[in-house]
């Protein structure tokens, strides 16, 4: 695999391995097998491409596959298209949220048609941040290093963690760090915030930090990690919307998908794997109304679940790359056509 330097240097040096790298060789592999039956060319999307580790593998292992990846953040799509140099023909960068879905449906390939419309033959959300966003100092994702309180994934738009916790009340403010960061000490690090701002806003990473530890008392800081760990979490969540992006990503996928089509996606929150949970659910049960005694013809479930559940990374997996020990991967494959 021919592969640009800056990037694979950059990948190295975060000590980037994708998560699930083998296991999602192997979910994908039915659909490429189809299509090459079917005298197509496979489309899918990776809608979190970050580094491009997933997609430059898959690329790598399926010569007639074709990639959109698709990224909100301009520095690892340019990094990403770079390393991904020697496969131009059969990938596309999109810049874009994921569920941008008229961004994304634009830059399909013409041929990527079923009866329908505009269809995908796969779909990967590897969610979160990447290792290089909590490495680059500047972005302020980090609460080890001292940087402005940024967080964008995206840096040309939308509010950062300082406009948050300059314009959040105190309840808001609560309700994140309780929510996304299962912080115990939200109420009280929302009421520090607020009376802090009044005579000098937090702008960077190291007094958001000196402020947590002289709120969190002592004792509770011995056990529970890192003072800024949870809060740093609910902030990243809150600027970049991340759950909101969910929610729309996961049906709106599952609807592309073409009959056979597989999606998979990898939480590490338990809020995502939440939502993405709930509708694999709905969408692999069946539709019959209840309490009628056989399946409605096309009222079957459109989902069979590939995955038993959700699957988790091997102890020598977690050993090699922590950034898999909390991940939760499930994969669905579509059984029904879809209908227009
Ligand atoms: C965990 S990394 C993906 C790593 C990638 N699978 C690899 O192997 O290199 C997540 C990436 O998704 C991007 N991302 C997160 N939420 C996004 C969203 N809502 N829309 C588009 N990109 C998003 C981040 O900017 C980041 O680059």
């Amino acid at each position: 695999m021919a592969a640009e330097p800056d990037a694979d240097r950059a990948a190295a040096r975060s000590g980037h391995i994708p998560v699930f790298l083998e296991r999602t060789i192997e979910l994908f592999r039915p659909v490429v097998e189809a299509a090459v039956e079917e005298d197509r060319q496979p489309v899918l999307v990776d809608g979190t491409l970050g580094l491009g580790g997933h997609t430059s593998h898959l690329l790598a292992e399926f010569e007639t596959l074709r990639v959109l990846g698709v990224d909100r953040d301009p520095d690892a799509l340019e990094m990403a298209t770079r390393r991904l140099i020697a496969y131009r023909e059969r990938f596309t960068p999109v810049h874009a949220r994921f569920d941008d879905f008229d961004a994304v449906v634009a830059a399909l390939p013409e041929d990527s048609r079923d009866g329908v419309g505009p269809t995908i033959d796969g779909i990967l959300l590897d969610f979160g941040v990447s290792s290089m966003q909590l490495d680059v100092a500047d972005r302020g994702f980090a609460y080890s290093v001292d940087a402005p309180l940024d967080m964008r994934m995206d840096p040309t738009t939308g509010p950062t963690a300082a406009d948050i916790l300059a314009d959040y009340s105190r309840d808001e403010l609560a309700r994140i760090f309780r929510v996304y960061g299962e912080e115990r000490f939200a109420r009280q690090i929302a009421s520090a915030i607020v009376r802090r701002r009044e005579s000098d806003p937090l702008r960077t990473s190291t007094e958001l930090v000196e402020l947590l530890y002289d709120t969190i008392p002592q004792g509770a800081r011995r056990t529970g990690g890192h003072p800024g760990k949870r809060v740093f979490q609910a902030l990243r969540i809150e600027v970049n919307a991340e759950l909101e992006a969910v929610e729309n990503a996961v049906p709106g996928y599952l609807d592309l998908l073409r009959l056979g089509g597989r999606a998979v996606f990898m939480s590490y929150h338990s809020l995502e794997d939440k939502i993405v949970k709930r509708e694999l659910s709905t969408r692999t049960a069946s539709r019959t109304p209840a309490g009628l005694p056989v399946e409605l013809p096309g009222h079957g479930p459109e989902f069979a679940a590939v995955t038993r559940g959700a699957e988790k990374a091997s102890p020598t997996e977690i050993d090699h790359n922590p950034r898999s020990a909390s991940v939760r991967v499930r994969c669905v494959r579509r059984i029904d056509g879809r209908t227009p």
